[in-house]
Order: C-alpha cells, then sequence, then structure tokens
C-alpha cells in the first residue's frame, strides 16, 4: 500500500513538471509592444484578420508605411503564417496594389482597410473582402472591394468594389422608409436623428449603401455574412453573401440604427452570435461595445462595455480599436480579441493588442494582461482566476 502511495506520489511529481515546463514553454503574447515577425521585423498586418487552413493561421491585414502618408495603400495586404499564433512568418503581400495612374481602383494611393479572408468549400476559393477607398477622394468612396485566390497567401486577384445593395430595401426596413422622404441638410440640428430614422438609408438606396469599417463571418452551414458601418458609419449593415462568396443577396439588415458602431468584430458561441465594436472617433480610441443575438439577421441586444478595468481602460479600450475576435482551434470556448493600438503619424509603428476574452455573467468580458499564454485562455472557475473580479 505504501509503495503504490509513494508511486503516485512521484507520478503527480512528474505530472506537475511537465504541466510547469509545457507552460513555460508556451509563448507570450505581449500586448501593446513590438511584435517581431521570423525575420525580426515588426509585424506589418493591421485592422487584421485571421483564417485558419489547413493547420496553419493566416493573418491578413492592412501593410502600412512609415509617415503621415503610411496609413494609404502603397504595398497591399500583408500575410503572415504561424502553428501557433505567436511565431509568425512573412507570407509576402497576398493583394497587391496596382501601378500608380494605371487608374485601377486599388492603385498606389488608394485605402485598403481591415482586410478580411474567407475559405469557400465549394469553390475551393479565398475570397477577401475590404474596405475600398478611391485615390484622391479621402474617404468618399466607401465601397467594398473583394479579391480571390487559389492559394491562401495569394496572389489576390482584384475583382470589383460595390456599394451593396443598391435599388433594395433592407429586411427591416419600415413602410415609412420606403415611402416617406427624410430631408437632412449638413447644419441640420436634427441630423443625428433624421440619419438614424434613415435618411442616407433613402439617399443612398439607387446607387447602393456606403461600406466602411468591415467584417466577414462565415456561420456553421457556410452561410457567409458581411458586416460593415454604413449611412456615414451610424449604422451597421449586416448582409449575406451569394454561395461563392464574391457578391451580395438581397438580404441585409439594419443594426443599431445611428450607434456610430465601426470596427465590427464577429464569433460564435454555444449558438449564440457576439458582436464587439468600436465608438467613432476616427484614429483615436474610445470605449468598446458588445452586442449578443440567436440570429445574425435580427433581435441584437447590447451588453456594454465589455472591458473590465481602470477608467482609462474603459474610456479607451486599452488604446485600440477592435479589428477581429479569433476562435483558438482545439481549444473549446478560447477567444482571442484582436485590436489595433493605431499611431496616425507613423502608422507602421501601429501595435497589436491580443487579449483572451472572459466570460462572465453571459457577457463576454475584456481585462488588461501584460503578458499570457493560450494557456491561460481556459476558463477559469470564479474566485479561482487570476483575473476575477
Ligand atoms: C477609423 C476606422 C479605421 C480608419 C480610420 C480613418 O474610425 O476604424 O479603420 O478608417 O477611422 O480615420
Amino acid at each position: 500500500m505504501k509503495q503504490i502511495f509513494a508511486s503516485v506520489l512521484i507520478l503527480m511529481g512528474m505530472l506537475g513538471q511537465v504541466v510547469a515546463q509545457s507552460n513555460k514553454t508556451q509563448p507570450m503574447f505581449k500586448p501593446g509592444e513590438i511584435w517581431r515577425d521570423t525575420n525580426g521585423e515588426h509585424i506589418n498586418a493591421h485592422g487584421g484578420g485571421m483564417l485558419f487552413h489547413k493547420g496553419r493561421y493566416y493573418w491578413f491585414g492592412e501593410h502600412k508605411v512609415a509617415g503621415r502618408e503610411g496609413n494609404k495603400a502603397l504595398v497591399g495586404v500583408s500575410c503572415y503564417s504561424s502553428k501557433d499564433l505567436n511565431t509568425w512568418k512573412n507570407e509576402g503581400p497576398s493583394l497587391s496594389v496596382d501601378a500608380e495612374g494605371s487608374g485601377s481602383e486599388i492603385e498606389k494611393g488608394s485605402v485598403i482597410e481591415r482586410p478580411k479572408v474567407i475559405y469557400n468549400e465549394k469553390t475551393r476559393k479565398f475570397v477577401m473582402w475590404f474596405h475600398l477607398e478611391l485615390k484622391g477622394q479621402g474617404y468618399s468612396a466607401a465601397r467594398t472591394g473583394v479579391a480571390v485566390a487559389d492559394k491562401v497567401t495569394g496572389p489576390y486577384t482584384y475583382l470589383k468594389s460595390v456599394r451593396p445593395h443598391a435599388g433594395v430595401w433592407p429586411e427591416n426596413a419600415t413602410e415609412a422608409h420606403k415611402t416617406e422622404p427624410i430631408t437632412v441638410t449638413d447644419n441640420d440640428p436634427d441630423w443625428e436623428q433624421k440619419v438614424a430614422a434613415g435618411a442616407f438609408l433613402q439617399r443612398d438606396f439607387k446607387q447602393g449603401q456606403m461600406s466602411r469599417d468591415m467584417t466577414l463571418f462565415v456561420d456553421d452551414d457556410g452561410t457567409a455574412y458581411h458586416i460593415a458601418s454604413s449611412e456615414e458609419n451610424r449604422t451597421l449593415h449586416i448582409g449575406k453573401l451569394k454561395d461563392d462568396y464574391l457578391s451580395f443577396t438581397d438580404e441585409y439588415v439594419r443594426v443599431f440604427p445611428g450607434g456610430r458602431n465601426e470596427a465590427p468584430a464577429i464569433f460564435k458561441k454555444d449558438g449564440k452570435y457576439y458582436m464587439i465594436t468600436s465608438g467613432l472617433t476616427g484614429w483615436a480610441p474610445n470605449p468598446a461595445r458588445s452586442a449578443v443575438s440567436d440570429n445574425m439577421m435580427r433581435g441584437w441586444k447590447s451588453l456594454g462595455n465589455p472591458v473590465r478595468g481602470t477608467e482609462e481602460e474603459l474610456s479607451t479600450t486599452f488604446l485600440s480599436q477592435s479589428t477581429y475576435v479569433l476562435p483558438v482551434q482545439g481549444q473549446k470556448d478560447a477567444f482571442i480579441f484582436m485590436a489595433d493600438r493605431w499611431r496616425p503619424n507613423n502608422p507602421i509603428d501601429g501595435r497589436y493588442i491580443w487579449l483572451p476574452v472572459f466570460f462572465e455573467d453571459g457577457k463576454p468580458v475584456l481585462r488588461w494582461l501584460e503578458e499570457w499564454t493560450l494557456s491561460d485562455l481556459k476558463p477559469k472557475r470564479r474566485g479561482e482566476s487570476r483575473y476575477a473580479e
């Protein structure tokens, strides 16, 4: 008996060591710090999104350049790959800008933001959508562009850009939207209310709806959704893409009219859809928001600011703006909040804020961690967690 007891003790000790060691060797995420790729260069994939394909993660993002002009698309969309989410290999530009003066919609000097890539099981193509602003037109074009590739890393071939849903009313449009025009002028004291009520939905009905900050979400049944800030960034539009993911169906809805949501990120847990967004203050950070629904196309309910921490953390989302929520493969209910700490005066120096998404009382919750590993994503019981309130 004594012998068995001793062996069990030894075994437990060995196991403890193995666990301790594997924790030690787990790579650390250090939000906000310079994050070097395998060439030793700071990762250049801002406003990014992620695709997991055949055992590797692919991180797509805006390639930024040094100096004030560096937010323009001067190179294209970066792609990095990794097995462990921490060590990243630069796979080169996946979508390259066209030559200056070529007249192409994605010519050098246009604006290409928040690229997201999804894989189409049926066509076996990789489909990239992104926010596109045409060269020399500031942010007035408000279009969404699409490119396609046979290989995950590219090269992606640019297909077209659109103002979605020209001539189509959203599913949740009212009779009044369709029949009672709302006129709004620039200095209208009721500008916000009128826009929330659908003034720009009506204005853009014929030419197609505006599409700026965007993301994509593919549901378990293969349906792909395009989620974008529309109506002068006042209202989110969620639209279903066609089966090949290369264009829009006529099905779309307005979500949080007048809510001023930007930087949408969507994920699914236990059959519910969750959304994390930012408010509307350009490159400057602001308080994040979160929402939940049982259905992508209706019933979104606000869950408030997901950040828990100091006043400053709450009001600036750790000085960052959401871009994507990544479901970690092989770990149940493990999600990473990905955000950008923009540096508008020197965009290439922008930093990445990656933090675990915890769930408390059915709400997604974000807390600052100086450094953390994937094992920190495991749900912890209340009272046991170093992160619990
Ligand atoms: C932010 C947006 C960024 C970028 C920026 C330009 O609100 O989230 O993606 O468009 O404005 O000022």
